[in-house]
């Protein structure tokens, strides 16, 4: 069975009360167990994982190497910022689909840059949680079945 990690970045712990017009009312816990069902369905096994902190985010795309054939990431605020985790992504040889809840082009322009979308696979953003659901599809395709 394919392995997927499963990341998420700052302040997605508090999905269900942040912003939920923006973000949707589902709670983090809830998305992830959506999408370990819909990759139990798909034959893959999905394995959560959230921090707040750019380094502990690198740490986990580097463990990745180890164990995972494939990885759902949404950077948060870090995607427009970090040049670490773009590195990180390029380094690990491992495909990553970028996901974002919200549309980022429909609102303020500094989100309408990411320095990870050139090292990713490709990117859903705009589908509320179902962008982690295409972000799981997309791998499976990539992956073969
Ligand atoms: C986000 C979009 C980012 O701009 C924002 O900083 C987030 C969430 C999204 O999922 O829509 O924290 O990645």
């Amino acid at each position: 069975m394919k392995s997927i990690l499963l990341l998420h970045g700052p302040n997605l712990n508090l999905l269900g009360t942040r912003e939920p017009a923006v973000y949707g009312s589902l709670t983090l816990d809830e998305i992830n167990v959506r999408i370990q069902t819909a990759g139990k369905e798909a034959g893959l096994e999905v394995r959560c994982l959230q921090s707040n902190h750019e380094g502990a985010l690198i740490d986990a795309l580097h463990d990745a190497r180890n164990w995972a054939d494939g990885v759902i990431f949404n950077p948060g605020g870090y995607t427009h910022t970090s040049v670490a985790l773009r590195d990180a992504i390029s380094a690990i040889g491992i495909p990553v689909v970028e996901v974002h809840l919200s549309n980022v082009y429909a609102r303020e322009e500094f989100r309408h840059t990411s320095l990870i979308s050139a090292v990713c696979k490709g990117k859903i953003s705009g589908f509320g949680w179902h962008s982690y659901w295409l972000g799981l599809m997309a791998l499976k395709e990539i992956l073969g079945d």
